[in-house]
């Protein structure tokens, strides 16, 4: 077993530094290829990062891992409990120290709403320190993520090859560049389409001139030869195929990358709750790690949970700092009318633990990209209430795929009680249009597991490749 390293990096001190991770480094094994991992600093892409840092260690990758000490707390945590056989060392990005934006929000978990443009400026700030790191490590690859199209820029500088890995699926990535191409949205398979308000949300830029530049397009550009994206064949093959043609990389989907459910927290009130529902009876409705909704939309919610003869978890998130009650926010009582069939959890839950449990049978969501795979990994059929950026293209994806129905907006672009209802029923009570959407689930959940080690056996064979051919070039 391989020792865990967390590593606090002093700030601007690069004597130290290097002295320091020098001798790390002589403790490494050197036979294994190392990798450096950047995720950006969301929740949604650390731990992503995080699952996949343990695969590729267990197929003989070293690893350091780079995020601010915040992030780097809450996944060494995650280490310790559950990756004891890895080979990942942390290491600790240092961000700019504003008054504004002290450490414990330097994770958009935890920082304001209104402070993330902040955060993501002070991250772009943190260039020099990253450029200490990637100079003292010399690592033989770096992995990048979504805003930092300049860590590639320092590594091609030091001969380093970078790969961008996207969190995000191939489906809205080939919408884009079908967009940026084209200058049209005539997409080649028609059941992928936005509605022009949903357009405006998404910020692709199909026609502007320094697309090269930006974060979506410049990502993939500067990305040395492949593009890693988690995902599947069997959710998207067509998808990642058409966005290699566009893009002109291979674009290697490296799996769901599920952070697999463990048995510490059986006790807890949730998997008691749920263990005495019947199965397939409950239906879990979350929002994603970064999306809050108004009083107005909670209601309506509220109001269509009500409607439907289901149990049901749901989990609320306000607003850090935020001193809304959860009963503030919903109909009279609410509480106490549903008690015996609904559970309200304020802040945080283990989802796919509760995916993953046989009470639930559909999961109403935002169709975050983790969150469409987790359903459909654990074979739960998907209640789709999209709100933004990429979540409109991945709710078409999972309703062509048959193992979802999109809740439809009225016309003034709100959910209302009625059609979610509807929707809940149509997926987990009616059994005509129920028992469809559930095998197609089920079918697909089993197509996805069967191709997870394939996936990532070819993700390890690609880097090998990589890594030798610059290793030649040098
Ligand atoms: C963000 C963007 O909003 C979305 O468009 C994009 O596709 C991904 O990043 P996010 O809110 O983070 O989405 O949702 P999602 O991708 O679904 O990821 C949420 C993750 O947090 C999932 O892995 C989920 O299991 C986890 N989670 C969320 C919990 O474990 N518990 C919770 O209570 C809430």
């Amino acid at each position: 077993m391989e020792k865990l390293h967390h590593i606090h990096l002093p700030v601007h001190h690069n004597i130290i530094l290097s002295e320091f991770l020098r001798f790390r480094l002589m403790e490494t094994d050197r036979t294994r290829l190392r990798i450096l991992l950047f995720p950006w600093l969301a929740h949604g892409h650390v731990f992503p990062y995080l699952e996949l840092a343990r695969k590729l260690s267990q197929k003989k990758f070293h690893i350091y891992f780079c995020s601010t000490a915040i992030n780097l707390s809450s996944i060494s945590e995650t280490i310790e409990k559950n990756f004891w056989d890895t080979s990942i060392e942390l290491i600790e990005l240092h961000l700019p120290s504003w008054p504004d934006l002290p450490p414990h929000y330097h994770t958009t978990k935890n920082v304001p709403p209104e402070l993330k443009p902040k955060l993501l400026e002070a991250f772009q700030m943190s260039s020099s320190c990253f450029s200490d790191i990637i100079n003292t490590l010399k690592p033989d690859l770096l992995f990048y993520d979504v805003f930092q199209p300049w860590a590639a820029v320092l590594a091609s500088s030091l001969g380093i090859p970078a790969v961008h890995f996207s969190t995000a699926g191939a489906t809205p990535y080939s919408f884009g560049h079908h967009l940026f191409t084209y200058g049209n949205a005539n997409f080649p398979y028609q059941a992928i389409y936005i509605q022009e308000y949903e357009m405006k949300e998404m910020n692709f830029p199909p026609n502007i001139k320094d697309a090269d530049e930006s974060y979506v397009f410049g990502n993939f550009k500067r990305s040395c030869d492949i593009v890693l994206m988690k995902s599947c064949r069997a959710i998207e093959g067509k998808y990642i195929d058409y966005l290699s043609l566009l893009s002109r990389k291979n674009v290697v989907p490296v799996g769901p990358l599920i952070t697999q459910p463990t048995n510490e927290e059986d006790d807890s009130e949730i998997m008691q709750w749920l263990s005495k529902k019947s199965q397939l009876s409950t239906v879990y409705v979350s929002f994603g790690s970064e999306n809050y909704l108004p009083k107005e939309q909670i209601e309506e919610i509220a109001q269509g949970l009500e409607l439907c003869d289901v149990n049901f978890i749901w989990v609320v998130r306000f607003p850090v700092g935020s001193t809304i009650r959860i009963e503030e926010t919903l109909p009279e009582e609410f509480l106490e009318r549903v008690k015996e069939r609904g559970m309200i959890v304020q802040g945080w839950v283990p989802q796919a633990k509760i995916l993953a449990h046989p009470s639930i049978g559909g999961f109403v969501s935002h169709c975050g990209w983790s969150s469409i795979l987790e359903s459909i990994y654990f074979g739960v059929p998907v209640i789709a209430m999209p709100l933004k950026l990429d979540q409109p293209l991945n709710a078409r994806l999972v309703v062509e795929a048959g193992v979802s129905v999109e809740v439809a907006r009225n016309k003034n672009r709100e959910f209302k009680r009625d059609e979610i209802a509807k929707a809940i029923t149509k997926v987990v009570v009616e059994k005509s249009t129920g028992e469809g959407i559930r095998s197609k689930a089920r079918e697909l959940s089993k197509k996805m597991k069967d191709e997870e080690e394939i996936a990532m056996n070819e993700t390890s064979e690609n880097l090998l490749q990589l890594c030798s051919k610059y290793k030649q070039k040098q």
